[in-house]
């Protein structure tokens, strides 16, 4: 499942992540800068903020009431706001383009 990583300074970077884990996981695997996940992927931290291109928003579905709440914590939280820990990777989401924050916490 190719998911794509693009920075704010527009930089895309594509890797290879495996099904049934999250984005976050993918993310510290690689490398990629951008993404802390300081909980582990326990949706307490917020440093796992991305966001996702409007094309992709129903592919990746809605929040949980639990992320909309810490999400709060997050900076410069938009409407396409999501926890990338509270996103498993899926088939369906081959392709997916996500943004990372100019900066976590
Ligand atoms: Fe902590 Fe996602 S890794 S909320």
């Amino acid at each position: 499942v190719e998911i794509t990583f693009v920075d704010h300074a527009g930089t895309a970077r594509s890797v290879n992540a495996e099904e049934g884990s999250t984005i976050m996981e993918t993310a510290l695997k690689n490398d990629i800068p951008g993404i802390d996940g300081e909980c582990g992927g326990a949706c307490s931290c917020a440093t796992c903020h991305v966001y996702i291109p409007e094309e992709w928003q129903s592919a990746v579905g809605e929040p949980s009431p639990m992320e909309e709440d810490m999400l709060d914590f997050a900076s410069d939280v938009r409407p396409n706001s999501r926890l990338s820990c509270q996103i498993k990777v899926r088939p369906e989401l081959d392709g997916l383009v996500v943004n990372t924050p100019v900066r976590q916490g």
